[in-house]
């Protein structure tokens, strides 16, 4: 069984980020970032601290808007147009999920589609389907795709099967891995909550794709002997042995599963550390589309 390292594999992405971002500030542009969060979140904030952290060690500009979970609106709004028309700034991310009060749909379409680096804006949802290079793709199932690629596990004609069917993940995973070319060409199945017999459709799976947010929902009877599984999930539960009296778990029941696969990734170390390293692409793809830069 082999483990899949999102640790490593992200590190050579940032690494390769560093050698563009270098590059670009050769050619006078200095890629930046805004991350804006509302509210005060304790897993968001720590999602938007360590994306804040992974800018300052790689050189980018980035600013941090952090605003009181009262925030209106129209206020949140008019930061969201005050960054589109910031030239410093090539990629905008407003941290999901924003207090209950936010219509985050109406403020994901308020972003200009050339910085939305999360991939959200229907601009970007609709280039993915079409299969545009110019599109930004979400950076979880970037990241997921990119693990396949880099440990040599092939996507063509595979059976893939996403469990969720999120606007984050498991919509633009399934279009991501049925387009044409590398780390795609699959045939891809998208099951849910609703879905009829569950653990049978999961078992056809050359490669299972846990996205459901719910602890440890994925057992051996999910898995076919030799498949290969990714656990999206990022659960916290409750852990009195703890220090922080909690524990983080995957999707994956990660101890009755792991025998059966030839490959899996763990969690923590998995598919959440590619999520930053795929966010950081993405500004630099922002910044080389907004000055005209060859990639
Ligand atoms: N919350 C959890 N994942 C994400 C993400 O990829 N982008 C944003 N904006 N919020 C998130």
């Amino acid at each position: 069984m082999t483990l899949i390292d999102g640790k490593t594999v992200s590190r050579k992405v940032l690494e390769e980020c560093r050698a563009d971002i270098a590059a670009m500030k050769a050619q006078g542009v200095v890629p930046g970032l805004a991350v804006v969060i509302v509210g005060d979140n304790p897993a968001s904030q720590a999602y938007v601290g360590s994306k804040v952290r992974t800018c300052a060690d790689l050189g980018l500009f980035s600013r941090h808007i952090a605003l009181p979970a009262a925030t209106s609106q129209d206020d949140l709004l008019a930061v969201v147009a005050d960054l589109n028309a910031d030239p410093a700034v090539h990629g905008i991310l407003v941290q999901s999920p924003p207090p209950p009060h936010i219509d985050e749909a109406a403020v994901v379409r308020a972003i200009r589609p050339d910085k939305d680096v999360d991939g959200f804006h229907p601009e970007n949802v609709a280039r993915l389907a079409l299969e545009d290079p110019a599109a930004f793709v979400p950076c979880t199932p970037l990241g997921c795709q990119r693990l396949l690629i880099e440990y040599g596990i092939e996507t063509a004609g595979a059976r893939v099967v996403i469990v969720g069917r999120s606007m984050i993940v498991g919509k633009p995973l399934a279009l991501l891995l049925m387009a044409r070319g590398k780390g795609g060409d699959a045939t891809v199945t998208v099951a849910h909550s609703r879905t009829r017999n569950l653990p049978a459709v999961c078992r056809d799976a050359d490669i299972l794709i846990a996205a459901i947010g719910r602890p440890e929902f994925v057992t051996a009877d999910f898995v076919k002997d030799g498949a290969v599984v990714i656990d999206v999930g990022i659960n916290r539960v409750t852990d009195p042995s703890a220090k922080n009296g909690y524990r983080i778990v995957g999707d994956v029941n990660f101890a009755d599963v792991s025998p059966r696969c030839a490959a899996i990734t763990p969690v923590p170390g998995g598919v959440g550390p590619m999520t930053i390293a795929m966010l950081i692409s993405n500004t630099l793809k922002a910044a080389r589309l907004q000055h005209g830069l060859a990639s």
